[in-house]
């Protein structure tokens, strides 16, 4: 147990929480308002997730925020999207950097343009030395993207003669991913309704305890995420091992 307003025992708390952000164009249509209006209250939302993962003593958590997918919407809304991350960057980086955290992008960067890129290389330098959370924004990501450009770092390594192909393995494939340095995410969230992964941390969510909601994002608060917590208290971990093992490992 810690301290926080938002207590959880250790046992039972993610090392790293990953979220699919979804409902943001459904939640603004059900008030018939813009797409983009529902961006911005998906934008506040998130806001709220990282301070509740901060009260709760999370160390990590990722954030689905743009898929390369993504890019094929509107133009309209791409733009809209585009405008609301420069604003976020702008606003939030600091006080990011005020409550400890660090910020990190994982994903394609070339397609941002310029002003947006050197705002995500400003928030990360200024937040490189924090601890407090590993915030990672997926922003121009998909976990397809990921393990291609995994593959053809060890590709590269096995042409220049530094890596025999037999020595790749799980751990080596794994350490060229996007979020290598971090603890596999424990507990993936997608709000929305949804019960699909949508090309997101594919390779990590391999032991990752699912959590759907129907909540659509802009309505996800503190309560939503005890909720996911809750749940995630009550899965039986098995890592492919029997209950029966886990209950003779855990008793002295
Ligand atoms: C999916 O909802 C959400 C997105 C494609 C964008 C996610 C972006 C944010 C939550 C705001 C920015 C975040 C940060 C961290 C600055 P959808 O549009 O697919 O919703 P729908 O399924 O209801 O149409």
């Amino acid at each position: 147990m810690n301290d926080s307003p938002f207590p959880i025992p250790d046992a039972a708390r993610p090392r790293h929480i990953a979220i699919i952000m979804d409902g943001n164009g459904r939640w603004a249509k059900a008030r018939h308002r813009p797409r983009s209006l529902g961006h911005r209250a998906g934008a506040r939302a998130a806001n709220l997730c990282i301070d509740a993962c901060l009260d709760a003593g999370i160390p990590a958590l990722t954030l689905f925020a743009f898929s390369r997918e993504n890019w094929q919407r509107p133009d309209e809304e791409v733009g809209a999207l585009m405008q609301l991350f420069l604003r976020a960057l702008d606003r939030e980086v600091d006080e990011l950097n005020r409550r400890g955290v660090r910020l990190r992008f994982i994903g394609e960067r070339d397609a941002f343009s310029p002003d947006i890129r050197e705002r995500m290389a400003r928030g990360e330098a200024l937040t490189l030395r924090n601890t407090r959370l590993h915030l990672t924004i997926a922003a121009d990501y998909s976990g397809r993207w990921d393990l291609v450009q995994a593959a053809r770092t060890l590709a590269r390594q096995v042409a220049g003669g530094s890596l025999s192909p037999e020595a790749i393995d799980e751990a080596r494939l794994g350490a060229a991913l996007a979020l290598s340095d971090l603890p596999e995410p424990d507990l993936f969230i997608r709000s929305g309704g949804d019960m699909r992964i949508s090309n997101f941390l594919l390779w990590q969510v391999a032991y990752c305890e699912l959590y759907f909601t129907d909540t659509l994002w802009p309505d996800f608060d503190a309560t939503e995420l005890r909720r996911a917590l809750d749940a995630f208290a009550q899965r039986e971990r098995r890592f492919g091992r029997t209950s029966e093992q886990l209950a003779m490992e855990a008793s002295p």
